[in-house]
């Protein structure tokens, strides 16, 4: 029996800082608003030259390195992103394949906004179990600040940029697989959160934010729930709970609703904002860089975004 293990971990976040005193000199707002709503206060914006695959390749390359493969051994790159190179090709998975000197190996983009990265890990495990693939190169990777309207006081002070990355590896040791991962979407609320054309303007996204807000946090909850229950989880059984972070309030109401204690819970909204896709990745890397994510541990991933998209996934992190 093949399974599919989730080996190494790695994210790249811009330099350049964008705190919320710069929203404050351009519309009417205020860091109370801002961080009493949404719990940010800073995120990181990618410079005009540096683009979504950049951002991407720089988080890869240290997955790449940390799994202890060597590149040639990839045999398939999954990008989840909302925020391309090129609308619409060639996908940026087929960039970062070739920033990486890994021309010839099937690439390709996956759109699942904020889910993006739950799907990819998803698509991963699939073409492992199925024997087609060996190592994927799975990604998500945002330069939000390219279609974020900067007029838009009700969005715009959400999002920034950054990419995070993993390698998801063929074992035979079933003690070492991914244990579950679940996706959904509906696409009957796809005007909660959408650009609605690629002229110009009509490429930034429009969101319909407190009405995400509410379905967000009960999906998000449920979600888990459900997969929890399927699996006869209990939440003893996990070591980090890593949602998506989009709003320390919906972190904090779907937390609180499942009961995890906060040493479970993983924070990285105030320092990154809204990331979309990177976001899930980069806040595993914070915790393996700080030490509180350590092989062998059992991590719960839980996502939701544009599309509507949500997923979760029950996680054994296998670092070799
Ligand atoms: O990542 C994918 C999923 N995304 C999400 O899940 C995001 C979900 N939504 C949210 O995080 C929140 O809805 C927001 C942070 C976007 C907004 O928070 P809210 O509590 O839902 O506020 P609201 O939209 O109901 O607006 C409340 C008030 C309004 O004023 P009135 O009508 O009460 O007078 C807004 O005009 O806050 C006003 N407002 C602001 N005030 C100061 C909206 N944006 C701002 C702002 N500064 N930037």
């Amino acid at each position: 029996m093949i399974y599919a293990s989730f080996r190494s971990i790695g994210a790249y976040m811009p330099s350049q800082i964008r705190d919320n005193d710069w929203f404050i000199q351009r519309m009417d707002t205020s860091d109370e608003w801002i961080t009493k709503r949404t719990g940010i206060k800073q995120r990181r914006i990618a410079s005009e030259d540096e683009l979504c695959s950049d951002l991407a390749v720089k988080a890869s390359t240290i997955a790449i390195q940390r799994a202890g493969i060597e590149k040639s051994e990839i045999d398939l790159i999954v990008c989840a992103t909302i925020s391309p190179d090129f609308y619409c090709m060639p996908s940026t998975a087929c960039i970062i394949g070739d920033k990486l000197g890994l021309n010839g190996v099937m690439a390709l983009d996956i759109s699942a906004a904020c889910t993006g990265f739950v799907y990819a890990l998803s698509i991963a495990k699939a073409f492992i179990e199925s024997g087609m693939k060996k190592n994927v190169l799975i990604i998500g990777a945002e330069k939000l600040s390219s279609i974020v309207d900067y007029t838009d006081r009700t969005t715009c002070m959400l999002f920034g940029d950054g990419a995070g990355a993993a390698i998801i590896s063929a074992t035979s040791n079933k003690e070492e697989a991914i244990i579950d991962v679940s996706c959904s979407a509906d696409g009957a609320y796809g005007d909660f959160l959408m650009t609605p054309g690629v002229d110009s303007e009509k490429h930034f996204m429009q969101m319909k934010g407190n009405e995400t807000f509410k379905v967000a946090v009960k999906t998000l909850t449920s979600d888990v729930q459900k997969i929890m229950a399927k699996n006869q989880f209990q939440n003893s059984d996990i070591d980090l709970f890593i949602p998506h972070q989009a709003n320390y309030r919906i972190i904090k109401a779907v937390g609180d609703a499942l009961g995890f204690e906060d040493s479970q819970k993983v924070l990285t909204v105030e320092k990154y904002g809204n990331t979309s896709s990177a976001s899930i990745p980069m806040a595993i890397n914070e915790c393996y860089e700080d030490g509180r994510l350590k092989n062998g541990m059992t991590i719960l991933l839980d996502a939701f975004g544009g599309g509507l998209t949500w997923g979760s996934a029950l996680v054994k992190f296998s670092a070799k």
